[in-house]
């Protein structure tokens, strides 16, 4: 109907699509999902996170024996992201499943471990199911999701909201960086306050601070990502390599990739890329080499340089000022991203490629909003 017609254009504003919308309303968005949640004094000591969904449960969390990070699609890459802080801040091992995977094998879940459920909707239905299996085994369940009320949120002992805001396009853009904020947040929470870590954390708040900043500097690569995508609109695959903290950034772009823009796409682990990947490369196939500054760097770098051996068609996305160093001889095309704190790195990484799917979708004359197949929350298995 109209009136429809005109909600609808009063929700999306200014925007064409709602998958736009909620990419650049990323700021706004993580400030949401930080408000009262941290806290900085005026001395350094001060400076604290508060998460009140859980903070019956930090003592048990610290106490377990693993934390499993369960979860399906966009919401398993963001607890892979968020993984290797959780380990380093908190020291416990950090596992991940799939959910429908952990089914499958009827996994080994403990009394002593802490599962932790991640999902957007909180009602995909192998997240669910999952839940329900690992409060069977006594494991102590952790939501954390984007809808109050939820099933996954009514049935877990605990958990924390990531506060996004609704979200319409069925591809998870805006959902995806506030969970892994707020999986950042759990793992200063949970972490020791020890000297020793003093400061890595400060840093670590200083940059979820800044990080609202920083994704409106990054969104400003709109027109290149614009560019970027006319170049690719008519290939059949597109590869993203990554590593460490940028791992889940491959496979979450290589993800949006194929969601929306019905494109091939996959995101591999750049360590791996020598026992097979290496095969696919030629003058044709594009590959996107995550190479932004962090303990990686290097070997990225060699990455890079042994595609560039084999005649790849090398994309590099770099941290601004590298462009010269990932690029000998000015070799490829380069992206180049803000620098923030490592870990909140991924944050920053995932929107250029969030811009190269959607655009890629809107000159392939694709739905963006409501790809085909596909749907915002699966609760059939
Ligand atoms: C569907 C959606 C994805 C989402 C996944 C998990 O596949 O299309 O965008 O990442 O479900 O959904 P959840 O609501 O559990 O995060």
């Amino acid at each position: 109907s109209v009136l429809e017609m005109e909600v609808e254009q009063i929700n999306k504003g200014n925007y064409e699509h709602y998958m736009q919308k909620e990419i650049h309303e990323q700021p706004e968005s993580l400030k949401t999902t930080m408000r009262g949640r941290l806290i900085r004094g005026g001395s350094c000591k001060a400076k604290t996170v508060l998460l009140g969904g859980l903070k019956d449960h930090f003592k048990t969390i610290r106490r377990s024996r693993r934390i499993v990070f369960i979860g399906c699609g966009t919401s398993y890459n963001a607890a892979l992201a968020a993984r290797p802080i959780l380990e380093e801040l908190s020291g416990v091992p950090v596992t991940m499943e799939i959910a429908s995977d952990l089914l499958d094998r009827q996994g080994p879940i403990y009394r002593e471990d802490t599962a932790v459920f991640v999902s957007q909707s909180g009602e995909t239905a192998d997240t669910l199911q999952a839940l329900e299996y690992a409060l069977e085994n006594g494991a102590l369940c952790v939501g954390i999701t984007n809808t109050v009320g939820s099933a996954i949120a009514r049935h877990t002992h605990c958990g924390v909201h990531i506060n996004a805001g609704v979200e319409i396009g069925v591809a998870s853009t805006k959902a995806y960086t506030s969970q892994i904020v707020v999986m950042a947040m759990l793992a200063l929470a949970i972490g020791g306050d020890t000297i020793s870590s003093q400061t890595r954390r400060e840093a670590i708040i200083d940059g979820l601070f800044d990080l609202p900043n920083k994704v409106r500097e990054v969104l400003n690569l709109d027109q290149e990502m614009k560019d970027l995508a006319k170049l690719l609109i008519a290939e059949q695959s597109l590869l993203v390599f990554g590593r460490g903290y940028n791992y889940a950034t491959a496979l979450e772009g290589a993800l949006k990739v194929k969601e929306v823009a019905l494109m091939h796409s996959e995101g591999m682990l750049a360590g791996e890329m020598k026992h097979g990947p290496l095969a696919l490369v030629d003058e044709n196939l594009p590959i996107i080499v995550i190479a932004t500054r962090d303990s990686c760097f290097s070997k990225q770098q060699s990455v890079i340089q042994q595609l560039h051996a084999r005649k790849g068609r090398v994309i590099v996305m770099c941290s601004k000022g590298d462009a010269v160093s990932v690029c000998p001889g000015g070799l490829g095309r380069v992206i180049e991203v803000p620098h923030v704190e490592d870990c909140l790195q991924p944050v920053i990484n995932v929107v250029p490629l969030q811009l190269l799917a959607y655009h890629l979708t809107v000159l392939r004359g694709y739905n963006v909003d409501q790809p085909r197949n596909l749907a915002k929350s699966v609760t059939t298995q």
